[in-house]
């Protein structure tokens, strides 16, 4: 097995390696320290099934449902679909545009995962590529007037699944009053140290994160765009463009996401898994 790392923000490829085998507890160390070295791994030309993908994902952790159930494939309650094709019905057989905004997923839950496996079944010849931000990169470079001011502020993350849904060209599903109800939000620090680096990231993202809390609303939001914007620059960008049966397994304990749009008459197929991660200090 060997190591390629992709840029020098983050991102590697590892080379020679079937996530469908048994992995032993040596192999899984060196994994888990190359996840921890590079924040996203690339595993291409893998032919996993549901139950493949599962156990893979599960040497990390336990595995967290999601709460938009309607998109989890029937039978594998861990498996999130994000998909633009249709069942005979022409119903949408998963989320056709998950992730189109800069995110860390499910930071609007109290125990948000600690990483996520994307594969892609089948994926467009060009764009929907998946962007990602070096978090630790944008704390570092910070000014150190707003590192210091950021240094103990905490952030109020929400999901905000019925705008999302609600807008024009959503194709998503309503959520039931049992799912809007769970929509409660958290609070987690704007600065997180990451459990396994001892490194310091940001932890705000404009997709969910809200407003800052102890902070008047408007110096809230504008300290938040300042932060927004320093976080996505491209300097701290990798960019990963899919090739078909490609598994790549992001940490978004230091890590933002994005994905980007593709032609309406090309196909983009994948599953998702989640690791349970930990509360963010
Ligand atoms: C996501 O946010 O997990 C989706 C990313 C993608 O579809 O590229």
């Amino acid at each position: 097995m060997d190591i390629k790392p992709l840029s020098n923000v983050c991102g590697a490829e590892v080379i020679g390696f079937d996530c469908g085998c048994t992995i032993d507890d040596a192999t899984l160390t060196q994994l888990q320290q190359a996840l921890v070295d590079h924040c996203v791994l690339v595993f291409r030309d893998q032919s996993l099934t549901p139950d493949q993908h599962k156990a893979f994902s599960v040497r990390w952790g336990p595995l967290k449902g999601h709460l938009l159930r309607q998109y989890l494939m029937p039978g594998h309650d861990h498996v999130l679909v994000i998909s633009n094709k249709k069942d005979e019905s022409g119903k949408p057989v998963g989320i056709e545009d998950a992730g189109r905004y800069w995110h860390t997923d499910v930071s609007y839950e109290d125990v948000p995962p600690m990483g996520s496996l994307l594969y892609g079944l089948e994926v467009p010849e060009t764009g929907g590529d998946t962007m990602f931000a070096n978090q630790y990169r944008a704390y570092e470079s910070l000014p150190p007037d707003l590192k210091d001011r950021v240094a103990t502020l905490r952030a109020r993350h929400r999901f905000n699944y019925v705008q999302i849904q609600e807008s024009a060209t959503s194709s998503r599903v309503p959520l039931t009053d049992e799912q809007k109800a769970e929509l409660v939000g958290s609070v987690h620090p704007v600065v997180r140290t990451h459990p396994e680096s001892g490194r310091k990231a940001l932890y705000v993202n404009p997709g969910f994160t809200e407003a800052l809390v102890d902070v008047d609303e408007t110096e809230g939001q504008i300290l938040l765009d300042k932060l927004f914007d320093h976080a996505t620059d491209p300097a701290v960008i990798y960019r990963h463009s899919w090739q078909p049966h490609d598994l790549v397994f992001w940490d978004n304990r230091c890590l933002m996401h994005h994905a980007t749009p593709y032609p309406e008459t090309a196909v983009r197929h994948m599953h998702r898994t989640t690791v349970e991660g930990t509360i963010p200090v």
